[in-house]
Parts: C-alpha cells; structure tokens; sequence
C-alpha cells in the first residue's frame, strides 16, 4: 500500500500549526526563485539548453499535447506504485537523473543529493562529472539504492577504473550517457565564458582516480593542475565510438546497462542486439541538439520496438508527478527527474531535495488515484488522449 500521498496531509496538518512547506508545491516555480538565488553563471550553467532552446521547449511542448482521461467508480483505495527496474527496487517508477557539478548548486552537492535520495528511498545515478568522489557520495548515500552514469573517456583504462570504482562502492547499474561525447554549442554558458570544468568543478571522480593520476604525474595538485585540466579535456569524450564498442562496457561491467540518449527505435534495437538491458530515451533536457525531436515524442516508437525485450526508460522536461504519469502511459517503465532536484537543492540543500521528491512522488500518487489506476502497470496508451 503506497503511502507517498501522505505528503500532502502532513502538509494540511503542519498548516493548522502555521507552518508552511519550505518551498512551493508547484515544482514549476522552482526554476524561477533558482535563479534569484544562484550566480548567473550557475543558473545559466543548470537552466541552459543548446541552442535557441527549440529542444527544451519543444521537451515541454510535448506533455501539453497530451491529456490524462480520469476514469471512476474503480475502486482505488489500494494503491501500489512500486516497481523494480533493472534489478532495483523502488517505491514508485521514479529516479534521480544524473547531473554533474552539482557544487555550483550548493555547498554539499551530490552528498546533499545522496542522502535526500536514500531519505526517500529514491535511486540516484550518479554523474561520471559529480562534483565529489564516488565513493564519497556512496558513503552519504549509505543503504540507499544508487547507480553509475559514464562518461566514456577516451583513455580505457581510466574508463575501466570508474567502471571498477563503481562496483566497488555499490553502484549496481550502470548508465551510459551517448549523446555527449562532447558539449554542445550553449550559448548561457558561452556568453559568460563559463565551463564549471575548467575552474575544477566536476572533475572529482577524475582527478581522485589512480588511473587518471598516473596519467598526469601523481596526485593533483598546483604543480601539476593544469596538466591535470588539459588532460580533461582530451579525455573526456571519445566521438569515435561506435555501437561495437558496447562489447568492452559488457566485458567490464557484469551488472545491467542503460544507453542514455536513445531517440531511434532503429537505435533502441541495436541496443537489444547489443546486449543491453535498457535504453533511456532521453535528449538530455535538450542541452546537446538544438532543434531536436522532443524527447516524450520519441518515446512511443522506441517502446514500440523493444519495450518487450529490455527496460525503456524515459527523461527530459519531466517536472511533475502528472508528466510522470504521461511518460508513463506513453510506455516509460521508469521516469528520471531531474532539473526539479537540482533547483531544489539550489534553494534547499539536502531538505529542498528531500522537499522535491516528496513533491512529485506525492503528486504522482494522487494523479494516478483520482484517474482511477492504482498501479503502473494500469498506465497503458487507453490512460490518455492527444489534446
Ligand atoms: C553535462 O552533462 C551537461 O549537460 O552539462
């Protein structure tokens, strides 16, 4: 019996007692007091997109087409909105995206993260680009469900390092991030002459990394810094991979994997073919192709092709409990949620992520019950309607 609803009485209750939620209910809102709060260069780093931001819009534009049709009289007192994704359970089909720099948002960065997401009994994955080790992040997250996003680098040993790290601190999934072997052309962050990387932000899982450290001539230090950075920098992406090179990640990661980036069906089935256990269709907010199909558009057509064979997982846009439901219905087994939390964790550290997860598990749960579905597994293509 689901409980996530159980939010919005406590809410009611802590009223009566005048005290109001700590942030607004309306998720929304949140990007709008961010940026008030934050640097402009950090704002412009978190909201951004490429671009003219066609993408991002059109991420938005797509859930507006949509429309849930409440169905009655269907008995939803019991509600159980659990499931179990790549061999993770959780209690709704809910996770943390992976964002990087996230020290840019606030002090504590992912560890705030990790420890909201483990509070909630929310998988995170976590950013190959965190602003703090792995392993430290692991640590803050203590028994919470959590998995690992790669940047693949060019340099495969470094690569299998992470990958080894990963599994060593309990990272159980691993999620291949396609669509960035190189950053796209922002114009925020341009105007502002302003990459978090070059300043050392994000670079925490390189820069601790034996692999990496031999590369550069020891631990990182002053002397050795900008060595350190132009190393980044060559290593980072690697735009020469192909689909054959998915055998090394299969040789050197005995756990699931996702592709993250999937916006084809005909890519969707090749990641079958690979040997995948997931693709997650996402465009990446709409931060690396300007102009670009919106991501909940592609979303049907790669369910379509391989939703039977492997886990189809869905971001980009997503900012309340009913875009869940939509991406849901549109053949999502899993959402990941992400520009919410890290607006949260810019106006709230640990409790604003703590209050973003509440937020959209709570309003999810209520979306579903008063549309008469009490599992995700009821969301089907019947649950909506074009607008
Ligand atoms: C990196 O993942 C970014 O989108 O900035």
């Amino acid at each position: 019996m689901s409980a996530l609803a159980d939010f919005q009485n406590e809410i009611y209750l802590k009223g009566l007692g005048d005290v109001l939620p700590e942030l607004p209910t309306d998720l929304t809102g949140l990007e709008g007091l961010a940026e008030r709060r934050l640097s402009a260069q950090a704002f412009g780093y978190v909201a951004g997109s490429a671009g003219s931001e066609a993408t991002a819009r059109a991420n938005r534009a797509a859930f507006d087409r949509w429309r849930i049709v409440p169905r009655m009289l269907r008995d939803v007192a019991e509600r159980d909105l659990s499931v179990r994704v790549l061999g993770t359970a959780m209690p709704a089909p809910v996770l943390l995206a992976p964002i990087g720099v996230q020290s840019i948002l606030h002090p504590d960065g992912e560890l705030a993260v990790a420890r909201a997401a483990q509070a909630a009994g929310v998988p995170m994955v976590l950013s190959t680009a965190s602003s703090y080790a792995m392993e430290d992040v692991a640590e803050a997250n203590g028994d919470g469900a959590r998995w690992y996003q790669l940047y693949w680098p060019k340099d495969r040993d470094l690569a299998v390092s992470f990958l080894e790290r990963a599994k060593a601190a309990g990272y159980t999934a691993l999620v291949v991030t396609l669509d960035t072997f190189t950053l796209a052309w922002r114009p925020r962050d341009l105007d502002q002459a302003y990459l978090p990387f070059l300043r050392g932000i994000g670079v925490a899982n390189y820069f601790s990394d034996p692999v990496f450290q031999q590369a550069v001539g020891g631990p990182v230090t002053d002397a050795n810094r900008d060595t350190a950075l132009l190393h980044w920098i060559a290593n980072f992406g690697n735009p020469s991979l192909t689909w054959e090179d998915l055998a090394f990640l299969r040789e050197h990661w005995d756990g699931p994997i996702a592709l993250k980036g999937i916006q084809h069906p005909d890519d969707a089935r090749r990641a079958v073919h690979a040997g995948m256990d997931a693709v997650i269709v996402s465009n990446h907010g709409g931060r690396q192709v300007d102009g670009a199909v919106a991501s909940l558009d592609a979303l049907p057509a790669v369910a379509d092709a391989v939703g039977n064979q492997i886990s189809v997982l869905f971001d980009s846009g997503v900012r309340t409990g009913a875009d869940v439901v939509k991406a849901l219905a549109l053949g999502a087994q899993a959402v990941l949620v992400a520009r919410p939390y890290a607006y949260g964790l810019a106006l709230g550290g640990e409790a604003g992520v703590r209050h973003v997860l509440r937020c959209i598990l709570a309003e999810l749960e209520l979306t579903m019950t008063l549309s008469g579905l009490t599992r995700p597994d009821e969301l089907s293509l019947d649950t909506l309607v074009r607008a």
